[in-house]
This record gives structure tokens, C-alpha cells and sequence, in this order.
């Protein structure tokens, strides 16, 4: 089974490790869309901390990780769903719910995130240091 999920993975922490790695235990191959930074610029009016080509490297040197590709666009997630034939889409819980459309050509699975971690918190907390 051929298992996707997306996300922007910027400095990586135990919540990103622990959603691959259940990712990658619903199937036996996973791939990962690392968004772009200008797509996350376009969300949040910053650039992420570390470069997409860092971003990409990072993700694509872990045990469990399969194949890395850049993500674009918010707009072309069906494109990639079928680009690279994925059979189980996986986003964290915090987007329950609204990739469901796209239960006609997958599985749609959200899975709980790791708890009281997040980059955004993590920036904060350097910040202070
Ligand atoms: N994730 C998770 N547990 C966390 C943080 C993230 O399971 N504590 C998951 C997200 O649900 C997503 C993937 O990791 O499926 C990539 O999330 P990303 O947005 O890159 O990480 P965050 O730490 O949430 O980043 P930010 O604070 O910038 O939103």
C-alpha cells in the first residue's frame, strides 16, 4: 500500500517523526509532500527556518521515508494523489475532516498529533532564549 502525506516539516521535532512513522505502518510505502516555500509564505507571511532543499534533505534521509516531493500548491493535492497512485492519505488531526472529498480515489486517515509540540512553539520558545 502506498501511503502519502504533506507537510512543511520545518525544524523537525518528535511530532513530525511520530506521524511519518505511523505513516509509513499503514502501508509499506510512503511518500512525502514537503510544501515550497513560497506556499508556506503564501499561509504565513514568513519563510520556514530552514530552505526547502534543507526541508527536502532532512525528510528524504529518514529511515521510513520512501519518496520526497516538493508540494506547490494547497489546489493540486488530487493531481498528487494520483501522480503518485497513493492508495492512503495521511494528515494530522488538526485537519479532520477536510481532505475527505478525495475519498473517491483514497483512503482518507487522520491521525491524532503528538501532543503540547508544534514548530511554531518551538520558534517562540528560541526566540526567549
Ligand atoms: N504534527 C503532529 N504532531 C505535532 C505537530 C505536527 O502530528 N505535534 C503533524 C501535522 O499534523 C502534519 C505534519 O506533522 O501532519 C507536518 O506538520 P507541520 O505543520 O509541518 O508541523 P507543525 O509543528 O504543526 O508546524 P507549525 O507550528 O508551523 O504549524
Amino acid at each position: 500500500m502506498r501511503v502519502i502525506t504533506f507537510g512543511t516539516f520545518d525544524v523537525l521535532h518528535i511530532g513530525h517523526i511520530n506521524i511519518l512513522e505511523r505513516s509509513k505502518a499503514l502501508g509499506n510505502y510512503l511518500i512525502v509532500g514537503v510544501s515550497s516555500d513560497e506556499l508556506n509564505f503564501s499561509k504565513k507571511k514568513r519563510f520556514p527556518v530552514y530552505s526547502q532543499d534543507q526541508r527536502i534533505k532532512i525528510i528524504q534521509s529518514l529511515k521510513f521515508v520512501n519518496e520526497v516531493f516538493i508540494e506547490e500548491s494547497l489546489e493540486l493535492k488530487r493531481h498528487y494523489l494520483k501522480t503518485y497512485s497513493a492508495n492512503i492519505l495521511v494528515m494530522g488531526d488538526d485537519w479532520s475532516s477536510k481532505f475527505d472529498e478525495f475519498k473517491d480515489i483514497c483512503e482518507v486517515r487522520y491521525l491524532e498529533r503528538t501532543p503540547s509540540i508544534s514548530t511554531t512553539e518551538i520558534i517562540e520558545i528560541v526566540k526567549k532564549i
